[in-house]
């Protein structure tokens, strides 16, 4: 008897324990990742390339605002942004303060569904569930005034967009797509040939649904970053992430991985998928998937993938 009686109180003691270092130490245990990318034309010198996603900030957050202030002490070449910035209606200043010093640095950007939308209170199980979709009818953020703080700084709004961008002298053809978790993606309006003159190809989108990975990648786009999938957010140590919430395989969730399109030649990208700095207000919790930005270093890769 006595036995059967204190397992549940075990399980409930571990389970509380579980949540403290989920909500209290996992939550802003902040993490640079440094990831090598083989993926420049032979004989080219690396490029540094700061991929940042899903801070979810709102006023007040100050310990992250300051880690992300400190990532200018990096240097990188090029400042990569997918999205999922705002939590809160009043937070684009305190978003633009935190990317305030990398502003100087040559940086590109795609929205999320959550700079559009004002976070709700769910069932947080249903982050769980296969493809568990965003609240359209959540009051607007204000999202054109994030969108014209970063483009008034100088970086280039990839929202179903394509053009150029110069970093450490180098020409990188840049193209986006607005975020396909909720359908604004319209890649058939900037999509072509990749550019083989430029020195680097490069994709960009917050959520990763492979109706816009694929012809990104058949278009010659060597690299995709994305972010979106928080890395899984509550993750089984081992075994990884247990959703992506979209389409792309679980074991993709986050890091690089290389993306296939098909079978034949030219039908292979590299992808990068951050796990993000933040979570829903109304989730805030993170299991063996630390928050984090990552540093990719670009350098030579094989003629093909
Ligand atoms: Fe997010």
């Amino acid at each position: 008897m006595r036995r059967s009686a204190s397992l549940p109180l075990a399980v409930v003691a571990g389970g509380v324990a579980a949540l403290g270092y989920a909500a209290g130490y996992e939550l802003h245990s902040y993490r640079l990742r440094r990831v090598e990318v083989p993926v420049l034309k032979p004989g080219s010198r690396p490029l540094r390339v700061l991929h940042v996603s899903d801070l979810h900030l709102r006023p007040g957050q100050r310990r992250k605002r300051e880690w992300v202030r400190a990532l200018a002490g990096l240097e990188p070449d090029l400042v990569v942004n997918t999205g999922d910035n705002l939590a809160h209606q009043r937070a684009v200043p305190a978003v633009l303060d935190a990317l305030g010093p990398l502003l100087e640095r040559p940086g590109v950007f795609v929205l999320g569904s959550n700079d559009y939308y004002e976070p709700v209170l769910k069932n947080p199980a249903r982050y769980l569930l296969p493809n568990g979709g965003p609240t359209l009818s959540s009051p607007l953020l204000p999202w054109g005034d994030l969108r014209d703080g970063l483009t008034s700084a100088g970086w280039l709004d990839l929202n179903n967009a394509r053009t150029r961008i110069k970093a450490d002298h180098r020409e990188i053809e840049v193209v986006g797509t607005d975020d396909p978790h909720i359908r604004r993606d319209r890649y058939a309006d900037v999509a072509g040939p990749a550019d083989t003159t430029a020195d680097l190809s490069l994709g960009v989108v917050h959520a990763p649904y492979r109706r816009v990975l694929d012809p990104m990648t058949t278009d010659g786009f060597g690299l995709i970053l994305a972010g979106h999938t928080h890395g899984g957010q509550l993750c089984v140590p081992v075994f990884g992430a247990l959703v992506t919430n979209c389409d792309l395989p679980r074991g993709q969730a986050k890091g690089l991985s290389v993306h296939r399109a098909g079978n034949g030649p030219g039908a292979r990208s590299l992808l990068h998928v951050s796990a993000g700095l933040g979570t829903s207000p109304y989730a805030p919790v993170r299991f063996a998937c630390p928050p984090e930005a990552t540093l990719l270093t670009l350098v030579a890769g094989p003629d093909r993938l």
